[in-house]
């Protein structure tokens, strides 16, 4: 058993209530629309409602409110991501054929869009204007993160503070939101909200590092490796490397892959320089002392099973292999 069905096991009746709810409001009378949307139904690993369900456990009685919100966002969440790989013009996702590979970009943006939709209704029906209101403050946060992205990629891609800026948005406020919603679902005082939202972007920008350093191996991940370099993504190991040792090759290098005129030769030496240099080392101790800091945290946490937890869950976001 892995680290993260363990941590399924703390809350095993929660997340089969999670799922209903999950599967019940993608039902649809379309049976197009039903079948692209299969591949949102084939779950990842719930990382994001697992949080959530967690921190409302640990804090209080989960609600109603509470499942709505973990639909929500983890609906959010596979929304982003189909659109983020028309975005990145990638072709796997979960191990299978993307949307946008199976059905076309066009589809693609509207199944995405659906989803959205569909995740607001969820959102209104906890009938609670502040977790609506960060729900919708979410949105526009992972936009702009994916904007941002892609500016850092043809502007400021060498800058450690564009990088965890982005990372921050795209990534990090998706998981802060989810912990904070968490301990707001079981009426939680502000104390605590925030408590659980710093605890929830700590384990974010954790969990992006992560999926980062994935990219500079040839693992399978259930997803394409070596596409962030291909789509001009220029990630923490390679910032750093390039800028402890700006060597003017492997800057112009960085420069083609910003333009999109790498080859794949090209990438293999930026790849290959990242490492050598120490970028994936010093990637890793960012991520780790983050997890530190977030683990520090768990002291906060009540109920001693759901410390193990949580604990187990962040050995997952630094440790995991898909
Ligand atoms: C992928 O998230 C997107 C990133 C933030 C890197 P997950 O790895 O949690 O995706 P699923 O839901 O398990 O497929
Ligand atoms: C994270 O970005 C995905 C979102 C926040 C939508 P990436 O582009 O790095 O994610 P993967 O690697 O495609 O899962
Ligand atoms: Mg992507
Ligand atoms: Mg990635």
């Amino acid at each position: 058993m892995n680290a993260l069905s363990l941590v399924r096991k703390c809350i095993e009746p929660e997340l089969e209530r999670f799922s209903q709810v999950f599967d019940e409001s993608l039902s649809t009378s379309s049976s197009y629309l039903s079948q692209i949307l299969s591949s949102v139904k084939h779950k990842g690993k719930l990382m994001r409602p697992i949080l959530l369900l967690l921190v409302a456990k640990d804090s209080g009685e989960p609600t109603d409110a509470s499942f709505l919100s973990a639909v929500t966002l983890e609906m959010i969440h596979s929304a982003s991501l189909i659109h983020d790989d028309v975005v990145d013009d990638s072709d796997e996702r979960r191990g299978k054929a993307s949307v946008n590979a199976t059905y076309g970009n066009q589809v693609a943006v509207l199944a995405g869009d659906y989803l959205l939709s569909n995740a607001l209704i969820k959102a209104c029906e906890t009938c609670s204007i502040p977790i609506v209101t960060r729900i919708a403050d979410l949105g526009r946060q992972l936009a702009k993160g994916e904007i941002v992205q892609m500016k850092n990629a043809s502007v400021n891609a060498l800058s450690e503070e564009g990088y965890f800026n982005a990372i921050q948005l795209k990534t990090a406020a998706l998981f802060s939101t989810c912990a904070e919603l968490g301990a707001l679902s079981v009426g939680a005082s502000q104390e605590r909200m925030a408590w659980a939202k710093s605890l929830g972007e700590h384990i974010g920008i954790c969990f992006q590092i992560r999926d980062d350093i994935f990219d500079y191996y040839n693992d399978n991940v259930g997803k394409p490796t070596g596409n962030d370099l291909r789509e001009g993504k220029i990630t923490l190991p390679l910032v750093n490397a390039l800028n402890r040792f700006p060597d003017a090759y492997m800057l112009s290098l960085a420069e083609k892959a910003r333009s999109l005129t790498i080859t794949e030769k090209e990438i293999a030496e930026l790849v290959a320089f990242a490492k050598d240099k120490g970028g994936i080392d010093y990637a890793r101790k960012v991520m780790y002392d983050r997890a530190e800091t977030a683990r520090q945290m768990l002291a906060e946490v009540r109920h001693e099973p759901i410390r193990e937890a949580l604990n187990q869950y962040i050995d997952f976001v630094v440790e995991r292999t898909s």
